[in-house]
């Protein structure tokens, strides 16, 4: 605690004895409320403290009640007088929230209530509140770091394992399809045979799509780099994107103008294809798709110590039922997909995911049940090569 310097002695006493040194430290106590409250919680005594942490002076609170220290939330659930209850049945009350300062403005506290006795009667309560906000802060900023890290490690480990499955099965099914070409071709292979090799031939090559979009989760897929000016790419492809959403929908275009990047353009169109087959499937009962395109300047959630840059935002935005928490923080898994058997195989993000991370960028989802659903894939901007100040 720090003391204040020069605080008058109560009552221009001097240091005499025991309850007056006690007022006065309390008095010059700067850092923490430090008040006494009646047994029915109206405020007895003030310190320098609790007028710099709440901003009411002495003379204005004096004889309030302390639940105007609480939000409406907290008055709504008793909590001022659960936390009277606690500290006279337990013989004290600790704990941590949100409360108000007289501009309305809230803070994080750390608060404790002591009940006071007198002759096995209740006389009041001693309550000590501080100002914790930075550390509460700092402490929400350090969990959200790991939880991203943590995210990140686990798309990580799921690449890498996807990626080794990717490599064998595109080999396995490449000798299958050797073969089959190779049955196809001989000679004495009647109606039935060519049918049923041709069933196979549309099975491989399902596979081999299929081991394509794992490839390019786990950033195996060979790139093929080229420079371009992003809104050209799109419009390049607007018109499929257009029907790819169907004739129930409405599809708007909103292109800024941002910059060149470095891509694969044939993966991006897929990325993009697979945002709007999602947003249509989403939006069953009709609705509207935004793709938009702008700058965004920051850090990758994924690698928060890098420095911050410009990226090309490219965003698919769609009205539809959005999803659940617990859906968005796995829908960039492989094989993740809440549709049934047969609609949906649940590579689609997952090939997004990866095109924008060896592309060197990120995705992110934005949703809410109710509230529609934004991904957006972010890619650097070429013309940012030295990172933002
Ligand atoms: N725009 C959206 N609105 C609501 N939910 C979505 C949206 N996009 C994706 N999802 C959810 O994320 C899941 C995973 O999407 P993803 O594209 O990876 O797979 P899929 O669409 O199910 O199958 P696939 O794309 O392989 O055909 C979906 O099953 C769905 O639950
Ligand atoms: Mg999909």
């Amino acid at each position: 605690m720090d003391a204040q310097a020069g605080v008058a002695p109560v009552n221009g006493a001097g240091l005499e004895d025991e309850t007056r040194q006690l007022a006065l430290l309390i008095r010059s106590v700067n850092d923490y409320a430090i008040y006494m409250l009646d047994p029915e919680g109206y405020i007895r005594t003030w310190n320098p403290g609790g007028e710099r942490i709440k901003g009411y002076a002495e003379g204005e609170i004096i004889g309030s009640h302390f639940s105007r220290f609480f939000t409406p939330e907290d008055v709504a659930t008793r909590l001022p007088y659960r936390a009277l209850e606690a500290a006279r049945e337990q013989g004290k009350f600790e704990g941590e929230g949100w409360r108000v300062r007289k501009d309305g403005t809230r803070f994080w506290a750390s608060v404790v209530i002591d009940p006071i006795w007198r002759g096995g009667e209740l006389i009041g309560f001693a309550k000590v509140t501080r100002d914790i906000t930075e550390r509460h802060q700092a402490q929400l900023r350090l969990q959200e770091t790991q939880v991203q890290l943590a995210h990140a490690q686990k798309m990580e480990a799921v690449g890498k394992l996807t990626l080794g499955l990717a490599h064998d099965f595109n080999n396995l099914l490449a000798v299958m399809v050797n073969c089959l070409e190779l049955i196809d071709i001989r000679p004495g292979a009647d109606a039935r045979m060519h049918e049923l090799v041709s069933v196979a031939q549309r099975a491989a090559d399902r596979g081999t799509l299929l081991t394509r979009q794992l490839l390019s989760f786990g950033c195996g897929h060979p790139m093929a780099m080229e420079r371009h000016p992003v809104e050209s790419l799109l419009q390049a492809s607007m018109e499929l994107y257009r029907r790819a959403c169907g004739g129930h929908i409405s599809f708007h275009d909103e292109l800024g103008r941002t910059g060149e990047i470095d891509v694969d353009c044939g993966q991006l169109e897929a990325a993009i294809l697979n945002l709007i087959v999602n947003a249509r499937d989403a939006c069953r009962e009709g609705g509207a798709v935004r793709l938009r395109s702008s700058i965004w300047e920051g850090r990758s959630p994924y690698a928060p110590e890098e420095a911050p840059r410009a990226y090309a935002r490219i965003e698919v935005a769609d009205s539809g039922p959005g999803m659940e928490a617990e859906v968005a923080a796995r829908a960039f898994e492989p094989f993740f997909t809440t549709k049934t058997v047969g609609q949906g195989s649940g590579l689609g993000l997952s090939q997004v995911f990866g095109f924008a991370t060896q592309s060197g960028g990120f995705a992110i989802i934005t949703s809410e049940p109710g509230r529609g659903c934004i991904v957006a894939l972010c890619l650097p901007l070429v013309r940012e090569q030295a990172h933002v100040q």
